[in-house]
């Protein structure tokens, strides 16, 4: 990446998202070269006292130097990123600390480009966002860039429902241009998601199929295998809907469901996913499962009378010429029987059947996420005898292409921040769409309208899901 020196700074830098995903995310960018190899810092702020030397102790365990190259070795490639990382205390709503840092920038700044060369600054909060406000003022006031671009990744929740979602996008939009703010949805950046477009723009086989006329039903699916672990606090307040399916799920059905884009610039590609957004129509109660597992509220971070969900299928409609008919299902539970995430597209009965197809399944196009990214079609075979059998054309990455290094989605992300590009990140009127859609909903659940269905830990969650998954027409195949 060129362009003058590049400074990251991570705002809550001791925290877990900082050092569990963020941190190893700009590690594994720096290890492949990503980042320019002089002109570059990191710098870590947080209200906790410490030194460099304590955030890089921190740090360390977090970083793991694999790679391809063998002359470098994974000791050296570590300590030569940890060397470039220094620390900040300072508290997130005064101003003292964010002149502090500012003078450190500016300091690293003129030590690695001289005073006049252009420089770049990336501002991540990885911070709860009751504080996003009163950061990015201070960020605005006293940390602007005056040599080049200065860009702030924020992470979700963006609020919690309309209003407050609003409210927020109002306060940042005062003080930062919308191609300033990066809204980071990291299932944007997995592999599978970013193959989408191409996969159903760019292969003439699923041009004229993707539609109502041969698809059935399409399911986009998240399990977990563990519960909210050591999250509960934050997970209690939020639910599985705000915290996967606004978000995670929804961005995954847009790029399932949208219309081809005039191009393939950002805000093209942003506008058919608003689009198709905007023709989801309101959600009915019947089409909505909640569950919450039996040992939610054992753990301590959790309100005792708790009646959040942990488990929610909701089926969307989309009302347009593509797609009227065509039930989206959205899955996604904690405490599950396993971990993964997928896209089941379920095609239709093939009309005139003389091999008994019926019995055997229908043809389904599974795209998954995770765990091991594939994609596979089930296909019907001629078995013995004459019947017919259910077998797979199968794409595994891992096993179609061994040497691959498939990135991980925040290094992506991070990347596509460093080059301008937004094209995976949500826009504010995407982002007011998404809860233009959940808000009635989880106002419903919110007031106890909707029944929370106990389920056990680590099973497929309620039943009454697959009864409503069913109901909409799904048959069930193997590896469902
Ligand atoms: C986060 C959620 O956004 O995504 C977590 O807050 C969830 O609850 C996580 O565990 C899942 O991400 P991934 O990439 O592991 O599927």
């Amino acid at each position: 990446v060129q362009g003058g020196c590049l400074s990251i700074v991570i705002l809550g830098a001791s925290g877990d998202l900082a050092k569990k995903k963020t941190f190893p995310a700009v590690f594994n960018l720096f290890r492949q070269g990503f980042l320019p190899e002089h002109q570059l810092q990191f710098f870590g702020y947080a209200r906790s006292r410490l030194s460099d030397q304590e955030l890089r102790d921190r740090l360390r365990g977090y970083l793991k130097a694999g790679g391809t190259d063998p002359s470098k070795d994974a000791a050296t490639v570590i300590n030569h990123f940890l060397s470039l990382v220094t620390y900040t205390s300072g508290a997130y709503d005064t101003e003292e600390g964010f002149i502090k840092l500012n003078e450190i920038i500016s300091f690293h700044e003129v030590a690695k480009g001289g005073k006049e060369g252009p420089t770049r600054r990336l501002f991540y909060l990885a911070l709860p966002p009751s504080v996003y406000p009163v950061v990015c003022k201070l960020i605005r006031q006293h940390c602007m860039n005056q040599r080049g671009w200065t860009r702030v990744v924020v992470e979700k929740p963006f609020g919690k429902d309309l209003a407050s979602a609003e409210a927020l996008s109002n306060q940042l939009g005062e003080l930062f241009t919308e191609d300033q703010l990066y809204r980071i949805d990291h299932y944007l950046g997995k592999e599978i998601v970013q193959n989408l477009l191409v996969m159903r723009f760019a292969n003439r086989i699923f041009v004229p199929i993707w539609n109502r006329d041969n698809i059935a039903n399409i399911q986009i699916v998240f399990k977990e295998d563990f519960g909210t672990e050591g999250r509960g606090g934050y997970f209690d307040e939020y639910g599985i809907v705000r915290d996967i399916i606004q978000n995670h799920l929804l961005q995954v059905l847009c790029l399932v469901a949208m219309e081809k884009p005039v191009t393939l610039t950002p805000e093209h590609i942003r506008d058919e996913k608003v689009k198709v957004l905007k023709a989801i129509e309101s959600i009915k109660d019947k089409d909505v499962v909640l569950g919450q597992y039996d040992t939610y509220k054992d753990d301590p971070t959790v309100a005792p009378n708790s009646t959040t969900p942990t488990f929610a299928t909701v089926v969307l409609r989309i009302n347009n010429e593509r797609w009227d008919g065509v039930p989206f299902i959205l899955k996604a539970g904690k405490a599950l029987d396993s971990r993964k995430a997928e896209i089941r597209v379920q095609f239709k009965d093939t009309p005139g059947d003389i091999f008994k197809c019926k019995k055997q399944g229908r043809n389904e196009l599974v795209m998954r996420l995770q765990p091991s990214e594939a994609m596979y079609m089930k296909v019907t075979q001629p078995g013995l005898e004459m019947s017919a059998t259910q077998s797979e054309l199968d794409l595994s990455y891992h096993q179609r292409y061994q040497d691959i290094v498939i990135p991980e989605a925040y290094e992506r992300l991070i990347l596509d921040t460093i080059r301008g590009d937004q094209q995976h990140f949500v826009r504010r009127d995407e982002l007011k769409v998404a809860w233009q859609i959940f808000t009635p909903l989880l106002h419903r659940i919110e007031e106890g309208k909707l029944p929370l269905i106990n389920y056990k830990y680590g099973s497929r969650g309620p039943l009454e899901a697959d009864e409503l998954t069913e109901r909409e027409g799904y048959v069930r195949t193997s590896g469902y």
